[in-house]
């Protein structure tokens, strides 16, 4: 093969009590489109953040550019040797214009004090018919979807002469179209010349686009495999060492009363006429892509919206939900699809924040916190959770992005809700790792919580629920009783309706 763009050698790292990468060879061909995959923990973005100069490598651990050794240590010196990192949340400046955020790097960098904007405005248009997408220039990017963002952000690369773009669980957040055209210009960049290293969680992604896929384990690397040579299966025993598939699960629900009930639910511009029930110790499943209005329901039944007209009952009554607090109050418990921003306060210990919102009852009748009821409860739900750390004092941030999520999850099943709405539970979630969480649903079923899960991945909700709802643009197309209906019946409605 001929010279790598970038090579790894006996890359190590270690933190504070953890390995999170043991002498790591990797490395990256000019043009091609690699794959890294791994379980949650196994040093993915690790790897990331060594290659862009955020964090530093052990001593001994040797990074190579064109066969040159590096020693940068900050950011921008991984920008200037082309390489460019984009995150799920691309990070950019939300006041300015899409025009801007693509160019004004470009006119600081290069210490001119006059910015000439016709010059400004050419250089973004320039970087987006590299790859032929078209934004609105004068746009404010707050103002524009998580997945325009992202095109804005490998614009802005572009304006720098990027050789390697790194990508980090980009299409987490993305619907299946914005996943579509995202996957088209990282072929696109190919075709031009320009590596793209892409981490995620969903295989069928990373089968579609991958040159070559390197697979991680526990900070170790497993080895790198030509795209063409894997599959579902191979894929998933290289990442977790054993086989694993789905089982079916259906719970039985408790009684014949609903513990929660729709009645024509609606909320203008985001979902009309929603009838359903749900009872204790079910599972219900609620799927329809992105936008199809189902966290939008979800927020309602939380008190973070409200309904324009319809009425909800709970346990036979109707009642109002104005505000979480109203739905703690009645047992409700909502873990959000978009974690990492609403879930969790990220300096904060992993202990204070399984805590948070069982505070009441860890307060003993002097009114102080009860510290060994607080550390048993910790302890208990990260034994329960197998959340991955080195300490219960650990702040979030230093955790995975699969271990942070399931650092939510313990937060809100510590409040012993009687209905937990859970949306997308395991975007992010490693193969592994994701049928652990739903081992965890199941079992709280069982226990009579009544679940709704939401999911766009139809085998999540076929597999775990007795009922699937399909939603699309707003409404409820049909009901599926999964001990009837087939997994394809259910794909194809979904399919059918877009
Ligand atoms: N700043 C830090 N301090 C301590 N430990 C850290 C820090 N950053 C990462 N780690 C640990 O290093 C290991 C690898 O983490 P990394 O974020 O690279 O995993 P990952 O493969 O990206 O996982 P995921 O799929 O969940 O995002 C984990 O055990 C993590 O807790
Ligand atoms: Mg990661």
């Amino acid at each position: 093969m001929a010279e790598p763009f970038l090579a790894l050698r006996k890359v190590s790292k270690h933190y504070a009590g953890v390995t999170a990468l043991d002498k790591v060879d990797f490395d990256i061909q000019k043009g091609e489109i690699h794959c890294l995959a791994g379980e949650n923990g196994s040093g993915k973005s690790t790897i990331i953040k060594i290659i862009s100069e955020t964090v530093k490598a052990d001593p001994g651990s040797v990074i190579e550019i064109k066969g040159h050794a590096v020693h940068g240590n900050k950011a921008i010196d991984a920008i200037n040797k082309g390489i460019q990192v984009i995150y799920q949340d691309p990070s950019l400046f939300p006041n300015l214009t899409v025009a801007e955020n693509i160019a004004l790097g470009g006119f600081v960098a290069s210490h001119r004090k006059l910015i000439n904007w016709k010059e400004l405005r050419r250089g973004a248009e320039k970087a987006m018919a590299r790859i032929d997408v078209r934004l609105p220039l004068d746009a404010i990017v707050r103002e524009i979807s998580i997945a325009d963002q992202q095109l804005v952000a490998i614009c802005r690369a572009l304006t720098r002469d990027v050789e390697l773009l790194i990508m980090d669980e980009p299409t987490a957040s993305l619907t299946k179209k914005e996943v579509d055209s995202l996957l088209a210009v990282v072929t696109d960049m190919k075709s031009k010349g320009i590596a793209t290293m892409f981490v995620s969680h969903k295989l069928n992604e990373i089968l579609q686009i991958a040159d070559r896929v390197s697979v991680i384990r526990d900070g170790k690397m497993v080895g790198t495999y030509p795209g063409s040579e894997l599959n579902d299966e191979k894929l998933t025993i290289l990442m977790t060492g054993k086989k694993v598939e789905y089982q079916r699960f259906v719970a039985g629900k408790n009684g014949n009363n609903p513990i929660l009930e729709c009645q024509w639910l609606s909320r203008r511009g985001e979902y009309k006429d929603i009838n359903f029930k749900l009872f204790p110790g079910e599972i219900l499943g609620i799927t329809g892509l992105l936008g199809s209005g189902r966290t939008e329901l979800a927020l309602s039944l939380f008190g973070i919206s409200q309904p324009d007209t319809g009425e909800i009952l709970f346990n036979g009554k109707p009642v109002n939900i104005r505000s979480i607090q109203d739905a703690m109050r009645l047992g409700i418990a909502y873990v959000p699809e978009d974690r990492l921003t609403q879930g969790l306060v990220n300096n904060q210990s992993v202990g204070k924040n399984i805590i948070v919102t069982t505070l009441d009852s860890l307060v003993n009748r002097f009114k102080l916190l009860d510290q060994g009821k607080v550390t048993d409860s910790i302890q208990r739900w990260i034994k329960d959770l197998t959340i991955k750390i080195p300490s219960v004092e650990s702040p979030v941030q230093t955790l995975s992005g699969g271990n942070q999520q399931r650092v939510v999850l313990a937060k809100w099943i510590a409040t012993q809700p009687r209905v937990l709405i859970l949306d997308g539970p395991t975007i992010g979630i490693d193969v592994a790792a994701k049928f652990d969480i739903h081992k965890i649903i199941r079992e709280l079923a069982e226990k009579g919580i009544a679940i709704i899960l939401i999911s766009e991945e139809i085998p999540e909700v076929y597999n775990n629920c007795n009922r699937v709802l399909v939603m699309h643009k707003g409404c409820i197309l049909g009901e599926y009783d999964t001990r009837q209906a087939t997994q394809e019946d259910i794909q194809n409605h979904v399919n059918g309706a877009y």
